[in-house]
């Protein structure tokens, strides 16, 4: 058997295109568009390429953007005061300030700062503790497990009374993907379970998996044993395994690898995202999706 691909390329253009059009609308009736800043200090290149990619989206969908980039040797006090500026910008309703900081900066004291009516990464304590919450509090559900949400949805997976089990416990993902899962209503309403490196028998947990999240960051870690067969399997890792020559751009590109044994795994899985091209493109899409949410919100229509 082999699995059906969930491919989050094409799941991207379906998201973005209702976005577009709901921009559109808001502008005709209301006579604004959602402001998104990305701020980004220092040169990281793989944090530049993110950036870059994220102000491209929010242009094509038609967004006010402003790419903010500042030098490495910036203070925490001048990133503290941008940020404050832009909380204080009625024409911007999402603030993302792209991690990691360098090394002279406490992120936490940065990431707080962001008034949690901005916070479309929903990284601040107050969206992370709304999303536990659930239901009508959730506000902005952080960008990758709401692309995970979406991608299992939109493939017709039934969650409710499903077995999910999430490989992973970080902040960014395995958390936060769990606690959505379990909340009452649709695309949740699943019975789950969380492994990370303590846990025992991890391959006899994941064996059980009607849907199956592996954000472990380890290279080919689930094997085909581990799956139950016809299981819907999302794969969130994105290891860099090694380089190789674009065909389409002649250029140096990194070899992309999952969590998960793809070619193994495909043919017991019942459906399986890729990588790259599974979760990847849905992590920027829903970051769109809450900066028209928090402008929905400031206009009493979300
Ligand atoms: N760096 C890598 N991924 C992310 C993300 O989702 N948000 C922010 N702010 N920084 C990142």
């Amino acid at each position: 058997m082999s699995a059906k691909l969930i491919k989050g390329t094409e799941v991207r253009e379906e998201i973005l295109e209702e976005i577009t059009s709901e921009v559109a609308q808001i502008k005709e009736r209301h006579g604004v568009v959602p402001g998104l800043v990305t701020i980004l200090v220092g040169e990281n290149p793989a944090s530049m390429s993110y950036v870059t990619l994220k102000i491209k989206t929010a242009h094509r969908v038609g967004f006010k953007e402003i790419q903010d980039s500042q030098p490495a040797d910036m203070t925490e006090g001048d990133l503290l005061n941008l940020i404050e500026r832009y909380n204080n910008d009625d024409s911007i309703n999402g603030i993302l300030v792209q991690l990691p900081l360098p090394k002279h900066m406490n992120e936490k004291k940065i990431l707080n700062a962001i008034d949690p009516d901005k916070d479309v990464d929903g990284f601040h304590p107050i969206n992370v503790g709304r999303l536990m919450i659930g239901g009508d509090e959730v506000r902005f559900p952080p960008c990758t497990p709401a692309g995970i949400q979406e991608l299992i949805v939109r493939s017709g997976v039934e969650t409710s009374g499903a077995e999910v089990v999430v490989v992973g416990r970080s902040n960014i993902v395995g958390k936060p993907i769990a606690n959505m899962m379990l909340q009452k209503g649709d695309g949740a309403n699943s019975t789950v379970t969380v492994v990370h490196t303590r846990t025992k028998n991890m391959d006899q947990h994941c064996k059980r998996a009607d849907i199956l999240i592996v954000a472990a960051g380890v290279p080919g870690l689930v094997k085909p044993e581990w799956i139950k067969p016809g299981a819907c399997v999302i794969d969130v890792g994105v290891n860099r395994v090694g380089e190789k020559i674009s065909e389409k751009t002649g250029k140096k590109i990194a070899i992309l690898k999952g969590d998960v044994d793809f070619e193994a795994a495909k043919e017991v899985a019942g459906c399986i995202t890729p990588v790259p091209g599974g979760v990847g493109p849905m992590t920027i899409t829903m970051l769109m999706k809450n900066t028209l949410k928090s402008l929905k919100f400031k206009l009493g229509i979300a």
